[in-house]
């Protein structure tokens, strides 16, 4: 990886809500979840893009997004608090440690959930970009972690359960549940490196193919794959009757689906990147495939 993005984010949100006036248990619960590991891949997106659009100032635009990325994965953080609470997928692991709710209590998870929100929102403004393009970054975020989109896509998850959804139907959900933050973390690496119409168009193909692969290897994982190496509990989706690619088109054409759309990645990106952090989006991408965790 490139100046190692994930060890650059991981430091920087372990500094985080360590403030004295956050109630102790709240800020434990917070950074017992935001710390217990994870693969970082959202910030990560957003500042390889960012870097691969900054050319000639990669440091600097490292430097510069860096705050902005750790918002990311804050909010995704508190996406996965909720979504393991007893009355979303009632799951007791998450990152390999018992969730949130089980280590702390479920009122203590969905503060902490709310907080992590909140928060991040103010820790993104401390970006070093143009206030307009800073802005244009926070009202994307917002509405890609909001009602239209992945809150919007744990709405269709949930309704869902027990229902054979069409091919459509599911594609939909997918792209709300994890394809938008997913996606909005590759569009806003574009948005705060001020890129080219091109290259802003290229991350969101990119972006969007990236997301819909993503839920399908999830939901491989949750057929195939064994818990201490996933981090979280498998055949889950089976048992909660969950609409998963698995579930409706088999493991077979799954696995080939994913195949197609992290092709479809990386071919988004010819043409418009390249240089080592383009290389390094490509073989995300090319990896994701065969994904263990
Ligand atoms: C899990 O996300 C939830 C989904 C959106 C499928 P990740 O697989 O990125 O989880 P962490 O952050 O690595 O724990
Ligand atoms: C959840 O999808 C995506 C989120 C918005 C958190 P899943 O419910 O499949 O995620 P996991 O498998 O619990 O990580
Ligand atoms: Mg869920
Ligand atoms: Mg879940
Ligand atoms: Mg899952």
């Amino acid at each position: 990886m490139p100046a190692d993005l994930r060890g650059r984010v991981e430091q920087y949100l372990s500094a985080a809500f360590l403030d004295k006036e956050i109630p102790s248990r709240l800020s434990d619960a917070m950074r017992y979840s935001l710390l217990a590991g994870g693969k970082r891949l959202r910030p990560v997106l957003c500042l390889a893009v960012a870097r691969a659009c900054a050319k000639d100032r990669v440091e600097e635009i490292t430097e510069a997004v860096l705050p902005f990325a750790a918002g990311l994965e804050m909010i995704h953080t508190y996406s996965l608090i909720h979504d393991d609470l007893p009355a979303m997928d009632d799951d007791d692991l998450r990152r390999g440690c018992p969730t949130c709710h089980k280590a702390f209590d479920e009122a203590t998870a969905i503060l902490a959930g709310d907080a992590l929100l909140t928060n991040a929102f103010s820790q993104m403004t401390r970006a070093n970009v143009p206030v307009h393009a800073l802005l244009e970054a926070v009202r994307l975020t917002a509405d890609a972690a909001g009602a239209a989109g992945m809150v919007g896509g744990q709405m269709l998850d949930l309704q869902g359960e027990g229902k054979k959804l069409s091919l459509e139907e599911l594609r939909i959900l997918n792209e709300k549940k994890t394809g938008a933050l997913l996606f909005n973390a590759c569009e806003c690496g574009a948005v705060l490196a001020q890129a080219s119409p091109e290259e802003r168009h290229a991350a969101r193909c990119y972006g969007s193919e990236l997301g819909i692969a993503f839920q399908i290897t999830d939901d491989i994982l949750d057929v195939v794959g064994d818990e201490a190496t996933v981090g979280k509990e498998v055949r889950h989706d089976a048992e909660s009757d969950k609409a998963t690619w698995p579930s409706l088109v088999g493991l077979e054409k799954a696995r080939e689906l994913a195949r197609r759309h992290c092709q479809a990645a990386e071919q988004a990106l010819n043409g418009v990147f390249s240089g080592p952090d383009a290389e390094f989006l490509r073989e995300t991408a090319r990896k994701l495939v065969n994904r263990t965790h």
